[in-house]
Parts: C-alpha cells; sequence; structure tokens
C-alpha cells in the first residue's frame, strides 16, 4: 500500500419508511420474482416531504461524528456528494456546516456528477490531506440522495434515499485507500439524466447497465492495468449498486476482463468459477442494499458498511476493490485494505437498529407520499408527526423563499 489515507469513521441514515417490493408487485401487476430475483431487491426506502438530502446527510454525519468520537473542530474538508441538490446555488454542504456546528475555518461545498459525486468527494479529500493543507485535520465526506423513477415506471422498484457520511483522515481506522491504484473514467453519455425542470430521472432502457461495464472496464484498467489475476488476490469486490443484480454483471465483466473473453451460463466450469467467486466477494455485502434500495451516490459505500459490520474481523488485512459509477458518465475504481481497528468499531456503523424501526407503507400510502413530495417546496409549513416522524431533523417547507429546518 502506497498511502494511509482513507476511511476512519462511516455511518448510514435514512427515511423512516419503506416499500416491501412483493406489495409493488402486487399493485403494478408483476411477477414478484421480477422484483426479488430479476432485480435483487426486498424493500425500497421512501423520503417523506420532512426527509431531504440535507436531514439524511446531517444524521448520517452526526452517526459518524458521534459514534467514532470526532469532534467538529477536528473537520477542515465537508463535500457533500449528491445529486438531489435542494438549491441551484446553495450547496447542501453549507446547511450541514452549520447544522454541525464545524469550525468557520473549513472548506465546504457540493459535488455533482450522478452517483459517482461521493466518490470524487473522497478521492479529493485524500488530496488535500496528501498535499499537506490539512495540517492534521479530517474531512467529512457525505452522500445525500432520493432516487426517484416516477410510479408505474420501469426504474420504479429501483428507487430508494438515504445518506452515507465518512470521515476522511490519515491513518485511517476503517480502510485505507492505495493513492497509486485509483483509476479514472469519463465518457459523455445520454444514460440517464435529470432536467433541471424535472425531479425524475430519465433513464435510457438497457443502456446505462452498457455504459456501466464500459466505465468499469475502463476504470480498472486505469487502476491495475489490463487483464490480469487480480480477484483471486481480493478480500471482497464492491461495486456502485443502482439494484443487487447489477453487483453480478459487473463481477461477471470483471471476471471476462481477466480470462479475456464473454462468460456464458453454457460455459459450464467458468460459470461456477464465476458464482463461486460472486457469493466469496460480492453477494455476502449486498444485504443493505437490496433493503434500501439505490441511494446513488452511497449506494457504493453501503456495501462497504455491510461489508465492515459482518467481517471486519475476518477480512482484517486484506484488500478490497471498490468500484464506483455515475452516470454520464464518470466512474473511479480503487483498492484499499481493511484496517485491523475496524473491528472494534463495527457496532459504531451498523444501521440495524434504524433498520428495525422502519414503518412499512401500503402502496396507496407510498403514492401518496410521492404526490406530496412534489409539492414539499411551495410548502411553508409541513407537519412532521403525519408522516410518524419522532426526533431527528426535519424539513419543515419554505417561507419567504427560505428552506426551514427544525430539530425533532
Ligand atoms: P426492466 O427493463 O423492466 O427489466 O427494468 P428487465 O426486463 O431488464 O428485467 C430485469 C431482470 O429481471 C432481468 O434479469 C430479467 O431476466 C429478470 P437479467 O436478464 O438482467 O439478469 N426477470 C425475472 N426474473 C425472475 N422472474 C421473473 C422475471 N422477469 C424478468 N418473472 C431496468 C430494468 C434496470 C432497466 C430498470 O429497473 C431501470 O430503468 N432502472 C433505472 C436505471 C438503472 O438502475 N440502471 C443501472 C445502470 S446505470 C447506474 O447504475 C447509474 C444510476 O445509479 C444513476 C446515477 O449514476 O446517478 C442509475
Amino acid at each position: 500500500m502506497n498511502s494511509t489515507v482513507g476511511i476512519d469513521a462511516l455511518a448510514f441514515a435514512g427515511p423512516a419508511a419503506f416499500v416491501e417490493m412483493t406489495d409493488l408487485a402486487g399493485a403494478r401487476g408483476v411477477d414478484p420474482a421480477k422484483y426479488l430475483k430479476g432485480l435483487g431487491q426486498r424493500r425500497m426506502a421512501i423520503a417523506s416531504p420532512c426527509e431531504d438530502p440535507v436531514t439524511m446527510a446531517t444524521e448520517a454525519a452526526r452517526r459518524a461524528m458521534q459514534g467514532f468520537g470526532i469532534e467538529p473542530e477536528e473537520i477542515g474538508t465537508l463535500i457533500v456528494g449528491t445529486e438531489t441538490g435542494v438549491d441551484h446555488s446553495k450547496p447542501v454542504a453549507v446547511y450541514l456546516h452549520e447544522l454541525l456546528g464545524l469550525d468557520r475555518r473549513c472548506r465546504t461545498f457540493e459535488t455533482k456528477h450522478a452517483c459517482y459525486g461521493a466518490s470524487a468527494g473522497l478521492t479529493a479529500s485524500m488530496d488535500w490531506i496528501a498535499s499537506g493543507r490539512a495540517r492534521g485535520r479530517k474531512a467529512l465526506v457525505v452522500a445525500s440522495d432520493i432516487a426517484r423513477y416516477g410510479v408505474g415506471t420501469a426504474g420504479e422498484p429501483t428507487q430508494g434515499a438515504g445518506a452515507v457520511a465518512m470521515v476522511v483522515a490519515d491513518k485511517p481506522r476503517l480502510l485505507a485507500l492505495d493513492s497509486t491504484r485509483i483509476g479514472d473514467y469519463t465518457r459523455q453519455v445520454m444514460d440517464f439524466w435529470r432536467p433541471l425542470y424535472s425531479k425524475y430521472a430519465f433513464a435510457d432502457g438497457q443502456y446505462p447497465i452498457e455504459c456501466y461495464l464500459d466505465a468499469l472496464r475502463g476504470a480498472r484498467e486505469d487502476a491495475v492495468g489490463e487483464g490480469g489475476a487480480l480477484l483471486e488476490n481480493l478480500g471482497a469486490c464492491l461495486y456502485h449498486v443502482p439494484f443487487v443484480k447489477m453487483a453480478f454483471k459487473a463481477h461477471q465483466r470483471e471476471m471476462e476482463v481477466e480470462l479475456g473473453r464473454s462468460l456464458s451460463k453454457d460455459d459450464n466450469d467458468a460459470w461456477r468459477r464465476l458464482t463461486d467467486s460472486y457469493q466469496r466477494l460480492t453477494s455476502p455485502w449486498l444485504g443493505l442494499n437490496a433493503e434500501i434500495g439505490n441511494i446513488y451516490t452511497g449506494s457504493l459505500f453501503l456495501s462497504l458498511i455491510d461489508l465492515l459490520r459482518q467481517a471486519a474481523a475476518t477480512l482484517s488485512g486484506h484488500e478490497i476493490s471498490m468500484f464506483s459509477y455515475g452516470s454520464g458518465c464518470g466512474a473511479t475504481y480503487s483498492i484499499g485494505r481493511i484496517e485491523e481497528s475496524a473491528a472494534e468499531w463495527r457496532h459504531a456503523l451498523d444501521p440495524a437498529e434504524q433498520l428495525a424501526a422502519r414503518r412499512r407503507l401500503t402502496i396507496a400510502e407510498y403514492e401518496d407520499l410521492i404526490e406530496q413530495s412534489e409539492r414539499a417546496d411551495t410548502v411553508e409549513r409541513l407537519d412532521p408527526a403525519q408522516y410518524g416522524l419522532a426526533g431527528g431533523l426535519y424539513y419543515l417547507g419554505t417561507r419567504d423563499h427560505v428552506r426551514q429546518y427544525a430539530q425533532g
């Protein structure tokens, strides 16, 4: 490893309600197996009008800082990666800066490049630390998004919402990233986008999947060179997860790159090797993605949380790969090492309790919430109790063009 910079603290926060995939399939007249097996999703988190990218990001950041004993004055850079901005001009990050009580001598900004925004923030933070400009301080990078495709669309079962906060530091407690093995990839493509006039994203059928897999090949090649036998030496392979099945397609592409040929089910031995490798390196860490859905910028890091909460001790000292993809498109492939101390912190990053407390929505309630969220920026006073929210930070509506927040 050529670096001692990486992820020192990690936490998730998400909405208080979810939709069960079997309920959605029933309402849409679709075979539930398509969502459960075909896409690999069990549930999707649904944000109420009082839960927005600011509230989720703040909660995740508080959990990461409090859970890992990090004081506000230790943070010298704050970056929020999001594609669900709340203002064309004002960054989500500056709301967080105030709500978290961070020092004024702090560099604060928002990054946008679809799901890749927070990964860009992560590598920018590493560069900030490596340059010496951090002067011993840490960076807080938060991924926060609401994924919406619209009722009845093909993307509907791949929605979700949530935030992941990471503190990036020298000598990290969780994951050290190797700055010499981070690869980048950029190509202008119209695979998925959300024009300024729309709350909903547009996706061009199966084309985004093709773009994702091309970017994986490109970013991986930039990180570790062409082909090569990387997988057998890794402890885990994590991917951007718009839906769980996508991680299998990604793993297949990685193995095809290594073997220098395409794989199909008819090729029995190679297919078995692929499924064994997937079951060892990727599939055990997709439980949170299946429960929460696509959270865009945070989706890759949700897998990292799942891995660390389950296997930080057994995989201690092992190298893992992480692939981040943002439509449009931008991507990064990186190699990191799980630190020995990670096992001590697995309870601090485990969101199991939060998830167990969530409320299951009926499909009628879900459709109603989506409709109300459409109008949330034109309402002066929302009522958090109406959405079953008790405690935490709420978005209360917009008065005189100013967003209002309150601590419950
Ligand atoms: P679709 O076209 O309705 O579904 O929507 P499909 O026909 O492709 O079926 C999906 C899978 O279910 C297939 O499996 C079917 O065979 C299977 P596969 O062949 O791919 O392995 N299936 C069944 N399995 C069991 N029993 C059944 C059954 N029926 C079918 N009865 C699509 C799929 C992904 C297009 C849609 O959900 C969508 O548009 N999602 C949004 C876009 C997306 O997530 N794209 C992924 C790559 S782009 C990306 O990751 C970036 C992103 O996160 C945004 C960003 O960067 O900001 C999205």
